[in-house]
């Protein structure tokens, strides 16, 4: 199976001993404690999982930055992104050196994990300027992204922590929420050797099905491992379940049996596009995929990006050798109208723009808003109707 980043085994900071487990809750609910940010949350929930190994907790601010700048902490390792848990206030903690780190999308915000403190750094204007620019491509606050990560506090506290659940991933998503030990484990169990993995926080439309079609006969998969983003997205995008719903029927109806995997992770989306793409594989690799697909405009918002930022940054940004899991980079897909099937442009040569059929998110939207499904060419009838019932009842 393939390797984990940066070591042999998985690291999961959950913490899976039962006696050390209550034991450590125990002693958490007395600890000074500080509620953190739904994103630093969502990062506690990866590294619980595994998906962030080898890291043992959250970045120091240098870390973050040497990150932010070229994926690399103080110590030469890999890490695409900075995982930094910025606090408003650090009063209640100040000169402590264990700490609860507390949920903040739970009601009475349980504890959700320790930490040992390393250190607590206040993070300048400059410093937090630079690491956005630098993950996100701007420092635009209209950037969902951005907007989310400068209206945290400028107090980074670091140091490695131990996890003690998933919040609300694993209650609200049970049949869906995996760590990454899990899926490891079930790719096992499964005797899969070669495995595409599909990043999604949409709906899947016959665009992302053939995708995943194409992908796996390509590299010859034994299957493909949908992994879609169960955290919290920025307003107008389609809220977990429904997406679930959809996903589960295509692949119930269009796949063959034993062939899709439809599972979730519990993180906030970035819309870092590129940098995200790279985060997206490292944790794909954890997960035991060998491949994973990146197509247009992964991971993006509004005009950010280019269409295929996030395919190039594998050439010429990520260090070599940084990642094992293989990038299947998929040009723009579409159904064309004169062969008949969902194919990508580079492999219709002669196509122009008419002879696919091509709908915009909105149109899509407005459709779906008025009880009028996407034509089959676009989107699978039954996965149109859990849509349309969505829009129609959230109006
Ligand atoms: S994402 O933000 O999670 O990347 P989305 O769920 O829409 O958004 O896309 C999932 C994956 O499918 C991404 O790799 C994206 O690039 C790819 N993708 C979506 N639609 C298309 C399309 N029409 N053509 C090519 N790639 C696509």
């Amino acid at each position: 199976m393939i390797k984990p980043i940066g070591s042999d085994v998985l690291q999961p900071l959950f913490v899976y001993d039962t006696d050390e487990h209550q034991e450590l809750r125990h002693e958490a609910e007395t600890m000074p404690s500080v509620i953190v940010s739904s994103q630093a949350a969502g990062n506690a929930v990866m590294m619980g999982g595994g998906y962030f190994s080898p890291l043992k907790g959250f970045m120091t601010v240098g870390d973050a930055i040497g990150c932010s700048e070229n994926m690399k902490m103080s110590d030469g390792s890999f890490f695409p992104v900075p995982v930094l848990c910025l606090l408003e206030s650090v009063d209640a903690i100040k000169g402590q050196k264990r700490i609860a780190l507390r949920d903040p999308n739970i009601e009475g915000n349980p504890v959700l994990a320790v930490m040992d403190v390393n250190a607590i750094e206040e993070v300048s204007d400059t410093q937090m300027e630079l690491m956005t620019e630098k993950v996100y491509g701007t420092t635009d606050e209209e950037h969902p992204g951005v907007a989310a990560f400068n209206n945290q506090g400028r107090f980074a506290v670091s140091g490695p922590i131990k996890v003690l659940n998933f919040s609300y991933f694993q209650t609200d998503f049970p049949d869906t929420f995996r760590t990454a030990v899990e899926i490891r484990n079930e790719i096992r169990e499964r005797g899969w050797n070669t495995i595409v993995s599909f990043q999604t926080r949409n709906p899947m439309h016959r665009a992302h099905e053939e995708l995943c079609k194409m992908a796996m006969e390509a590299v010859e998969a034994d299957g493909v491992v949908v992994h879609m983003l169960l955290g919290k997205l920025k307003p107008g995008d389609i809220p977990a379940p429904v997406r679930d719903a959809a996903i589960r029927k295509m692949a119930e109806l269009y796949f063959p049996p034993n062939t899709v995997m439809v599972t979730g992770y519990g993180f906030d989306m970035l819309y870092a596009g590129p940098r995200e793409a790279v985060l997206h594989a490292y944790f794909r690799q954890n997960m035991g995929s060998t491949h994973f697909i990146v197509g247009r405009d992964h991971a993006g918002v509004g005009d950010y990006y280019g269409a295929f930022d996030a395919q190039t940054i594998f050439d010429e940004e990520v260090p070599e050798d940084a990642l094992q899991i293989e990038i299947f980079k998929a040009d723009h897909t579409a159904y064309s109208k004169k062969l008949n099937k969902v194919v990508m442009m580079r492999d219709a040569p002669d196509h122009s723009k008419e002879d696919f059929v091509l709908l915009s998110g909105t149109k899509v939207r407005e459709m779906l808003g008025e009880g009028i499904a996407p034509p089959p060419e676009f989107s699978r009838p039954e996965v149109a109707e859990i849509l349309m019932n969505y829009y129609q009842t959230s109006k």
